[in-house]
């Protein structure tokens, strides 16, 4: 359902807000100072999380940049490359950070929708070290938010990793949507991760926590992200009060299969009734991609009636309009949403 002032916001999932039972546990959350380890909440959290992904310890952090950021800085020396395809939100979206903290730069791969081969990996090895600078880490990102939270298959990973690890190189995971992957590929979130060296997820996404994503991996790594988070700013104290709607939130992860439901349901009547609009067969999640020339409509007259029907979408970027589903809109609210996009 919509917000309770009425707005359905398609932008993103990280809009959604904590429900009332996330909004009690942050008010009775048992709290300590973080920087001394002696927040129960967050110890809780940071031990349920990395058991939910198959790994030793965990660090929970602010935001799913500084889990990423983090992993890199650990797996990683200063001018190597990283590689990873060319859409990643690591080498697109996070503001240069690696550039900035890690003194790395990034080797991209054509791999459409993430999916990374071991053919790549070869191509993108040949000469590094020494005529090319040296590749430490690869990363996935899956679900795959720039091709519309394109799911990467179990064996693609597998194989993929498998031949970075022969190169020698760290695998991480930007598994920012991690369980929308798990729920897509109908398997644990632990499988999804376990070609992955360290991994980092967001609760504050479809999970639907206000803040929050943590970075997993074997204990000593964790232990050196812990130091490097201090050194970074992200040293909080009585943090159980976001660690606690945490808690919450990857409990819930299996309700995001109502959210592909409905970007399904989305996908399904843009198809019908403004054919080529949208390939339903590359929803895999809750996130839908569609061509906005194929509306025949500008985006002006669009972006007007939807502020009309109190529904917010982000402006197409180049060829692509985004819509993301979530907790906080139903099928009332993609139904008017279709009807403002086909004009009816
Ligand atoms: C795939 C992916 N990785 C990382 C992030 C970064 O998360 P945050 O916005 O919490 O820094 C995002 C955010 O949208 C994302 O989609």
């Amino acid at each position: 359902m919509a917000f309770a002032d009425g707005i359905a916001d398609f932008r993103s999932d990280t809009v959604t807000r904590p429900t009332p039972e996330m909004r009690r546990a942050m008010a009775d959350a048992d709290v300590g100072d973080d920087v001394y380890s002696d927040d129960p909440t967050v110890n809780a959290l940071e031990e349920e999380a990395a058991a939910v992904v198959g790994k030793e310890a965990a660090v929970f952090v602010p935001t799913g940049t500084m889990g990423n950021q983090l992993a890199i800085m650990i797996q990683t020396r200063p001018g190597e490359e990283v590689l990873c395809d060319e859409q990643a939100h690591c080498r697109n979206i996070e503001h240069g950070a690696a550039s900035a903290f890690s003194g790395v730069a990034f080797r991209p791969l054509g791999a459409p929708a993430g999916r990374i081969t071991p053919d790549m990996i070869d191509a993108a090895m040949t000469g590094a070290g020494r005529l090319f600078p040296r590749i430490g880490m690869m990363v996935w990102e899956n679900t795959h938010n720039l091709s519309g939270g394109r799911v990467v298959p179990i064996e693609v990973m597998r194989a993929g990793t498998d031949r970075a690890r022969a190169h020698g190189l760290a695998v991480h995971l930007d598994g920012a949507r991690i369980f929308n992957a798990a729920v897509a590929l109908g398997v644990e979130p632990a499988r999804v991760a376990s070609s992955a060296d360290t991994v980092q997820f967001c609760f504050s996404k479809g999970l639907g926590a206000p803040i929050g994503s943590i970075l997993c991996g074997r204990a000593e790594d964790m232990a050196e992200a812990r130091y490097l988070r201090k050194r970074m700013g992200g040293g909080m104290r009585q943090v159980g009060v976001i660690a606690a709607p945490a808690r919450i939130a990857l409990r819930n992860w299996p309700r995001l299969a109502e959210d592909h439901v409905l970007a399904a349901h989305l996908a399904g009547r843009l198809a019908e009734e403004i054919p080529g609009s949208v390939d339903p067969e590359t929803v895999d999640t809750n996130m839908v991609n569609l061509d906005p020339e194929s509306l025949r409509t500008p985006w002006e007259v669009l972006s007007a009636r939807l502020r009309e029907a109190r529904i917010l979408v982000n402006p197409p970027i180049g060829s692509r309009l985004r819509i993301v589903t979530h907790r906080d809109v139903d099928r009332l609210d993609v139904d008017r949403l279709v009807d403002c996009l086909t004009g009816v």
